[in-house]
């Protein structure tokens, strides 16, 4: 199939390219490298390095070549039409969302409503989007499903909350099929060592605890070790990116296949506590992660662990990659 990935030198959309190619999809990337890494591009993929809020780019793009002559030779811009848009560009700083509302309404808000409005004029009606966690808010209960309550605490969360809330209307309004893929905590890097681009003012535990043992940091603050866990510390529900690329993989050929829309929490169901991770870091590295406990933080709940048993009813996907010695060690062949 032919699809079109925003943020496809990001993070999580580079590992879900690397997936799409693996599976004999034709990729384009739209990205504008405001956090994306050249080096973390796949080759095979073809690059339009640009602006998702650019319209007249988005459109063109978009256009493709519904109306190319059919000897014309391709191009990026006269491709086939896509079937299929994954969308990855976001901001996604919790704290900064409640300091900087403005920037995460136009970044997250605006740019994917005119996105999904550019779509439906192009006639392209499957449409994968990163949701997350966030729009659950506190647990009221563990492990969280889907029908648990979405009543997001900070900005971010609420960003992905109204365009998940959109996406159904448009599905019921206009025919658009969606995936919206709730992911907790993305971790680990490539299994098969091909994506290296270290993240850059990384805000999550993992990628944290792997500088301080790569020397990159002195240390690294711990908020509460008084939270009724097996520790003290913190529990939170780490998935493997690689993990997450496959679900992409199959939540975009169910849409195809079964014209229906997904919903799905993408986790283990099981957690790790903080100090969990910094041990398991030591051990792989053979380093120490120096580390000090400070105060809790405001709006931490002390576990959050979510079940994907839905993922598994209706794309057959659990996580297979993501074991806390797995994630430690895939990070640490690049941090290492
Ligand atoms: N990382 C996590 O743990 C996590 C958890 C839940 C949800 N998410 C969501 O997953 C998605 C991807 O997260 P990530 O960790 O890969 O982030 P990332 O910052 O690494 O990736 C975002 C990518 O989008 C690109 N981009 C940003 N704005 C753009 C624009 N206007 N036009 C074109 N390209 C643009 C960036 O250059 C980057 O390549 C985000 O929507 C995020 O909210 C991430």
């Amino acid at each position: 199939m032919n699809v079109l990935v925003i943020g496809g030198a990001g993070y999580i959309g580079s590992h879900v390219v690397y997936e799409l190619n693996d599976a004999g999809h034709d990729v384009t990337i739209l990205d504008n490298f405001s956090t994306g890494l050249r080096e973390n591009v796949d080759a095979r993929a073809t690059l339009v390095e640009g602006d998702m809020q650019d319209l007249t780019l988005l459109n063109r793009l978009l256009e493709s070549s519904k109306n190319k002559p059919s000897d014309a030779t391709s191009t990026a811009e006269e491709a086939d039409p896509f079937d299929s848009v994954f969308h990855f560009a976001a901001l996604k700083a919790a704290g900064e969302s409640m300091e900087h509302p403005d920037i995460y309404t136009r970044a997250n808000l605006v740019a994917t409503m005119e996105l999904l409005n550019t779509m439906l004029r192009h006639n392209i009606k499957n449409f994968i989007f990163s949701s997350s966690a966030a729009t659950y808010g506190n647990p009221q209960y563990l492990p969280i499903d889907e029908a648990h309550p979405q009543i997001p605490i900070n900005y971010y969360g609420f960003t992905k909350l109204v365009i998940e809330q959109t996406l159904k209307w448009y599905s019921q309004l206009k025919g658009l099929r969606f995936a919206v893929l709730r992911y907790f905590n993305a971790a680990g890097y490539d299994v098969k060592g091909r994506i290296t681009g270290k993240e850059q003012n990384p805000a999550n535990l993992l990628p944290i605890v792997m500088e301080v043992a790569a020397g990159m940091r002195e240390q690294l603050q711990v908020f509460g070790n008084d939270y009724p866990t097996r520790d003290g510390t913190c529990i939170r529900d780490y998935i493997h990116v690689n993990d997450l690329a496959t679900a992409h993989v199959r939540s975009m050929e169910y849409l195809v296949a079964e014209n229906r829309d997904l919903t799905l929490n993408l986790a283990t169901g099981e957690g790790y506590t903080v100090l969990e991770v910094i041990h398991e870091a030591e051990r792989v590295s053979g380093r120490p992660v120096t580390h000090s406990i400070v105060g809790r933080r405001a709006g931490d709940p002390a576990e959050l662990v979510a079940t994907s048993g839905r993922a598994f009813d209706q794309i057959g996907w659990k996580a297979e990659q993501s074991e806390l010695s797995k994630l430690v060690e895939s990070m640490w062949q690049v941090y290492g």
